[in-house]
């Protein structure tokens, strides 16, 4: 799955054509040696294609003398204006293990390593910075304001595993057609960043692996995303209501402080939602029944939470999940058989409520567990192995349940699947594409 097919002026058909036709051209060898010769011999030289900024190519035998670079000497003013933002940055980064900023010199920013070009929705033959690229780059800078708010055109900006320390910039609203903004992995610190919320274009945010704190603005909800990956930084609040909004197919909040319950609303992404990512937080409350109304659900992950009452019997309407994890929670009562029937019925392979307190399986959960498929140590349930001991078992019956009790109700507007386990399935995923799980990673995976 490339989620970076994403509807956007900047995206279409037409764009990425015209991307490939630059890059192609721009990275053929006559152009490069061009630019090759005209930094390593051109300055001084008259007529030289490309001398070096700043250097004035005066007369034949003249001495040059340093001068400031004309925008009539670049393709357009609007790489004329490019230059001088990458340049600016480039004297604050303080470390380039790869050697990328050697690259970075003369008058065709659209060769430097790292940037391309596009020409923006709207106009003609101008191609300017559309895209950045610093994937894997290491550079160390301490701050990116002043340069990605100052790049107007930028339609996505990929920056995983740099240093980039400090704040996101305050104000990104000059940026229009951003679409992509990935910083993670990087040394970012400061509340949400508020910045990306007028950014209506915004299909995909990623700031996993970061400092962030605080509160996580809920009208984050409200933009189009399709991908947001929140993971791995110190997010602390109750999960907002408005996360029912959001159109994101791919969500992940795991290893941050999230409290409270997983709010119900979340059966209004029931369209949409593929993969979310609850692990690691601190919620707490029931299960909502309304999980069970997430059709298109292939992950399912609330696992390391502090979360309490029955498996509602409406899960046993996930006819898409493979993957659902419960397990280190404070579960309890019967699991009921229509989940696990899921294996035979739908399309579940793996199955874990390990660590919690659950005191009953049905025939087909037995099943599930002799076949490894569903794992139930550390429960209160007679007759299986690796049980909690009785002691801790009672102690828990004992404590007050607030949970409503269940009722099974019918699935609703689902036609059930009548997948035969064991035949792939058109659509059926592997393990490897589970593309919120690769986001528990700090590297560059998910994309
Ligand atoms: C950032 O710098 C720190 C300290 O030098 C280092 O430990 C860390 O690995 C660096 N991160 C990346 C992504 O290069
Ligand atoms: C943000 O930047 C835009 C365009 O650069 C400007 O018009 C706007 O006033 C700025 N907003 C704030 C709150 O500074
Ligand atoms: C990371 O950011 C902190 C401040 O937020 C700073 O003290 C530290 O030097 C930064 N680390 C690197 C490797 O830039
Ligand atoms: C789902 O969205 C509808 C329409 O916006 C709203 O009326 C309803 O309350 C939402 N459901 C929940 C459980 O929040
Ligand atoms: C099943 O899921 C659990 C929890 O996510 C994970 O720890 C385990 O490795 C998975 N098992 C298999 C066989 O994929």
């Amino acid at each position: 799955m490339d989620i970076r097919d994403a509807i956007s002026p900047y995206a279409s058909p037409l764009f990425l054509l015209l991307f490939l036709f630059l890059f192609l051209l721009l990275h053929m060898p006559p152009f490069v040696s061009a630019i090759d010769v005209g930094i390593g011999i051109g300055i001084g030289i008259g007529g030289s294609p490309e001398p070096e900024p700043g250097q004035s190519p005066g007369p034949s035998g003249a001495t040059p003398t340093p001068a400031e670079p004309q925008p009539c000497e670049f393709v357009n003013q609007k790489q004329y204006e490019a230059y001088k933002v990458i340049q600016r940055f480039k004297k604050t980064i303080t470390c380039d293990p790869k050697n990328v900023l050697s690259t970075w010199v003369g008058y065709r920013p659209c060769n430097y390593r790292g940037f391309y070009c596009g020409t923006p929705p709207g106009l003609k033959d101008t191609p300017t910075i559309a895209s950045v690229d610093f994937n894997g780059f290491r550079l160390c800078a301490p701050t990116l304001v002043g340069f990605l708010d100052s790049l107007p055109d930028l339609a996505l900006f990929h920056a995983n595993s740099n240093n980039f320390s400090s704040t996101l910039p305050l104000n990104l609203s000059a940026l229009p057609f951003l679409y992509e903004l990935d910083v993670s992995n990087n040394n970012l610190s400061g509340p949400f960043p508020a910045a990306v919320l007028p950014l209506f274009r915004l299909r995909f945010l990623d700031i996993r692996f970061n400092h962030f704190a605080g509160l996580v603005s809920p009208s984050v909800f409200n933009l189009g995303l399709q991908v947001l990956f929140l993971n791995d930084n110190s997010f602390n609040q109750p999960l907002p209501a408005e996360l029912g909004k959001s159109p994101v197919s791919y969500l992940t909040l795991a290893d941050n402080g999230f409290t409270g319950p997983i709010p119900k609303s979340i059966c209004n992404t029931s369209n949409t939602l593929i993969q979310v990512l609850f692990l690691n937080n601190r919620l707490s409350g029931c299960l909502p029944s309304e999980i069970g109304q997430l059709k298109k659900a292939t992950v399912f992950d609330a696992g390391k939470n502090q979360l309490t009452g029955p498996i509602p019997y409406s899960f046993g309407c996930l006819h898409k999940v493979e993957q659902l994890n419960l397990a280190i929670n404070q579960l309890y009562g019967c699991v009921p058989d229509v989940v696990c029937q899921l294996y035979k019925n739908g399309r579940l392979l793996n199955l874990s409520l390990s660590y919690n307190f659950f005191t009953e399986v049905g025939p087909s959960c037995v099943e599930l567990i002799k076949k490894g498929v569903l794992d139930v140590r550390q429960n209160c349930i007679p007759g299986q192995p690796d049980q909690r001991p009785p002691l801790e078992c009672s102690a828990f019956r004992a404590r007050c349940k607030y949970c409503p009790v269940q009722e099974y109700m019918p699935c609703i507007n689902q036609k059930v699947s009548n997948g035969v386990h064991g035949v792939v399935l058109p659509g059926a995923a592997t393990a490897t594409a589970y593309n919120s799980y690769t986001a528990l990673q700090p590297g560059d995976g998910p994309h």
